[in-house]
């Protein structure tokens, strides 16, 4: 499949907002879905519709397979050693929130320290947060150079015999900056510290190989995959999953109940408690499909000549401000734009029908760092392209001539 042809496949595109054709750059927020997603939810819910893992008649079993076919395209597109080691989860967030949880509960106690940096995502410190309350544990921020990256040495400079964890995110959703991971779990390793990687962000746009990343704990989050909303996924090594105790409770998950004690399943039904997303879940190998069918450097060949296209037009406004310059960089463009609330800019952009995202974008660390309360952010997908920034950058004259 051609990349220029993408914008087809997606049904939202022949829709106009406020009159005008949608340009969607709100992707880095969630993604817009293809029809073969979108029908294959239907066709699972007229044709194929059942719980899975529980009954054994026809519809049931049938359900199950294709739930459990996603786990093994998942486990082939990251390159997952196990099967075991992909859990289904209700988004990145939720993946996330099971790490620190499950690891939290049985590894960490009280002055042990986590490592965040000061690029995260709310998602990624605020469950982490609730262990410094509740364990007594302290969390450390690396700190970002003036391009506004994670280098590893801020990392190293962290790390002591207290250091139980290192949480941090594959690509930023404000700056859009590449961390260089790869070394920094080689660092870790070396220190014997287990490294979660947010890849919210990072899954959309770049390739993804568990075994030679190496990084112990590894969240995504279906619905930036051009996936169904609702749905996410944690890949943890098998070896730390099987040690962690569960997340939550409920049916689905255990070996045996009694009423004076109850046994586990094996990961990952240990961790899939309660009724699980299913037409989400299976309709979520459509996208894997999609993103396999035009290849992963193909689309991130493409999104970044758009991005390069748009940064090169937005630097050419010095009323504008970008925010950061990381020298590796992908998919998003977050800005301020003279003394113009970001609000007011999205709404004026909107009537374009330019969707961009505006406020703190879940990181009020950064924003706290960088001394603004808000900022606009433009972030492309793979249905971008350049015509899309054209009237972006349209769209941004007018609204500066709105308040001029
Ligand atoms: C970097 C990052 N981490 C985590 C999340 C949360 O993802 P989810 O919506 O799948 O819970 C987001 C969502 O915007 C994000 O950008």
């Amino acid at each position: 499949m051609k990349i220029n042809d993408i914008k087809k496949e997606f049904p939202i595109f022949k829709k106009k907002i406020n009159g005008k054709p949608l340009i969607y750059l709100d992707s880095a927020n969630s993604s817009q879905k293809p029809s073969t997603v979108i029908n294959r939810m239907s066709y699972f819910y007229e044709n194929e519709f059942s719980n899975v893992g529980r009954s054994v008649h026809t519809l049931a079993v049938k359900a199950t397979n294709k739930f459990e076919e996603t786990r093994d395209l998942t486990q082939k597109f990251i390159n997952a050693k196990h099967r075991e080691e992909i859990v289904f989860t209700k988004g990145a967030t939720e993946a996330i929130n099971l790490v620190a949880n499950s690891f939290g509960e049985k590894f960490l106690n009280k002055d042990d320290e986590i490592i965040l940096t000061e690029l995260e995502h709310h998602s990624n410190y605020v469950p982490w947060h609730y262990l410094r309350k509740r364990k007594g544990v302290r969390i450390r921020f690396a700190e970002l150079n003036d391009r506004l990256e994670i280098v590893p040495d801020s990392i190293s400079k962290l790390i002591n015999d207290k250091t139980k964890i290192i949480a941090l995110t594959h690509l930023s959703n404000v700056t859009g900056g590449i961390t260089p991971i790869k070394k920094i779990i080689d660092i870790a390793k070396t220190k014997k510290i287990p490294v979660l990687i947010d890849g919210t962000q990072g899954a959309p746009h770049l390739k993804l190989d568990m075994q030679e990343l190496e990084c112990d704990f590894y969240a995504i989050s279906c619905h930036k995959l051009y996936g169904p909303n609702g749905l996410g996924i944690l890949y943890g090594k098998k070896d730390w999953l099987d040690q962690f105790p569960p997340y939550q409770g409920g049916g689905g998950m255990i070996d045996e109940v009694k009423k004076d004690n109850i046994t586990f399943a094996q990961s990952p039904t240990k961790f899939e408690a309660g009724t699980m997303q299913t037409a989400e879940v299976v309709a979520f190998s459509e996208s894997i499909k999609l993103i396999n069918k035009i290849g992963l450097k193909k689309i991130s060949d493409h999104e970044s000549k758009i991005l390069e296209y748009a940064i090169t037009k937005l630097q050419k406004d010095n009323s504008i401000k970008i925010i950061g310059s990381p020298k590796d960089k992908a998919s998003v463009i977050s800005f301020t734009l003279k003394d113009i609330h970001p609000h007011d800019i999205a709404t004026i952009l909107d009537d374009d029908g330019v969707a961009i995202r505006a406020g703190h974008h879940c990181c009020q660390i950064l924003h706290d760092k960088i001394g603004v309360a808000a900022t606009a952010r433009a972030s492309i997908g793979i249905y971008n392209d350049k015509e899309d920034i054209d009237v972006l950058i349209e769209s941004i004259n007018k609204c500066k001539k709105v308040f001029e």
